[in-house]
């Protein structure tokens, strides 16, 4: 059997497997899924040494275990290091999934389920490209490390103090990850480019404690007023983000770069579809392309205080809170420009109210030539795959690990994503589509074997 007819023969069973891994709610963003995440990590452990992976460990972190493993016998071939992250965002709303989020269900050719596209889908197609392999070859191609994170959906939080005490160990030629998503269906996918993430958190504090509306109110600040108004301050009409100095270290893509991203067969129609909006807002000035991967933003991710249950509570709450993240891009340094949000917000604030600011997380923007013959070995495999040419992309999306690699090494990152836009991810009826997931494998099968020859 040769190594495509390999992969065919394994579809059933590579789907069930799959299945499984979608069953562990391995949340990582709530402590009560502890259990969950370290079954998922024990998981991951067992696949990797499956795949002819050794010295597999699940190293534990401050938070939540990371698993690693290597194949280091491909003497004089190169050495890739594979991640991926197996926690998923919280499933919440439940009431929105058409079938429950941890049980994994097929439909229109669709696989169900929290994790299914962002990431544990696409991690196992890599798992599965590597099991082929080493049954049809009986070893590796090349050298293979393989790191499977469990805290990249609240900030890869550990991770720095990890690749600092094993900088040796992570060394590779090219860093490969499968944590994005293709432009559109059809439309295989290389990522050049990803924004960085800041994530804020804010409370404000008026009254001591929640007054009677009635008695109180006209005499004394409403938290949430006040941080409502701070809040529509943040843009002003053109929808820039007014704080000062937020845009100072933002570069300007090149024509020819800003020429070849409009240029690609992106379609508008299905964005404004997906987004289901009656219409769009976006920084003027800038193509929906451009807004959507090469500016910076600010958005606000959650606002809550006061009385939010059935009927009527008349109060003037004591607290409002409020999540706030900013996307950034090259130049922008996350450090700066988490003070100038802070220092902004606090200036817009009045003397009534007292405010505690939280950087809960932070990353950096990433962009990067694609020049590295890799690529074109990443552009044949996936055409093998896919029976399309791949095109280059940059995506809006942040993660954490990519930037700290490409600082750390300055190796080649190749980002090839199986998801696609409208896959609903981090959201309620999160899916892949099988038809990538099935040709993930085969070309991501096809690259490792063709990177022997790099
Ligand atoms: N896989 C995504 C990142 C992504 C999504 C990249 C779409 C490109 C396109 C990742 O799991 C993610 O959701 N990252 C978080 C950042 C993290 C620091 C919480 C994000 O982008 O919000
Ligand atoms: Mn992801
Ligand atoms: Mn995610």
């Amino acid at each position: 059997m040769d190594l495509i007819e390999y992969i065919d023969s394994k579809r059933e069973s590579n789907l069930e497997e799959l299945k499984e891994l979608l069953r562990i709610p391995s949340v990582s963003t709530k402590s009560e899924h502890k259990p969950d995440i370290e079954r998922a990590a024990a998981w991951v452990a067992e696949k990797l040494r499956a795949a002819g992976l050794e010295n597999v460990e699940i190293a534990p972190t401050k938070m939540h275990p990371l698993v690693y493993g290597e194949s280091l016998h491909a003497l004089g071939k190169p050495t890739v290091l594979f991640y991926g992250h197996y926690d998923v965002q919280p499933a919440e709303p439940l009431d929105l999934w058409t079938s429950p989020p941890f049980e994994p269900a097929v439909r229109d050719g669709k696989l169900f389920g929290r994790g299914t596209a962002d990431d544990k889908g696409q991690v196992h197609i890599h798992l599965k490209a590597l099991e082929a392999l080493k049954n049809t070859f009986g070893s590796l191609p090349i050298n293979v490390k393989v790191m499977i994170e469990g805290e990249e959906e609240v900030g890869s939080v550990s991770l720095w103090d990890f690749v600092r005490q094993n900088r040796e160990r992570l060394k590779a030629d090219a860093l490969i990850v499968s944590d994005t998503a293709m432009l559109s269906k059809g439309v295989p996918s290389i990522t050049y480019g990803l924004r960085g993430l800041n994530y804020y958190q804010i409370e404000i504090t008026g009254p001591a404690q929640d007054l009677h509306s009635g008695i109180f109110g006209g005499a004394v600040p409403n938290p949430i007023t006040i941080l409502a108004e701070v809040i529509a301050k943040l843009h002003d009409r053109n929808f820039h983000v007014a704080i000062p100095g937020f845009y100072d270290d933002v570069t300007v893509p090149s024509r020819q770069e800003r020429k070849a991203l409009n240029a690609l067969p992106w379609k508008e129609k299905e964005f404004r579809k997906t987004v289901g909006a009656p219409a769009l807002s976006g920084e003027a000035g800038f193509s929906i392309v451009e807004q959507l991967w090469v500016r910076p933003t600010l958005e606000v991710n959650g606002i809550w205080g006061g009385y939010t249950g059935e009927g009527a509570k008349t109060v003037i709450p004591s607290k409002a809170y409020a999540k706030i993240s900013t996307r950034l891009v090259p130049d922008q340094d996350p450090a700066k420009i988490a003070k100038l949000v802070e220092r902004h917000i606090r200036k817009l604030l009045p003397k009534t109210v007292r405010c505690k600011f939280e950087l809960l997380s932070t990353g950096k923007p990433w962009v990067a030539p694609y020049t590295h013959p890799i690529f074109q070995k990443a552009i044949h495999a996936l055409e093998s795959g896919f029976g399309k040419k791949a095109v280059f992309i940059r995506e809006g999306g942040s993660i954490p690990f990519v930037t700290q690699m490409y600082d750390t090494f300055k190796v080649p990152c190749v980002l090839i994503g199986f998801g696609l836009p409208d896959e609903n991810a981090h959201a309620p009826d999160e899916h892949l589509l099988l038809e990538n997931y099935f040709a993930g494998i085969k070309a991501i099968a096809l690259f490792y074997q063709q990177l022997a020859a790099l």
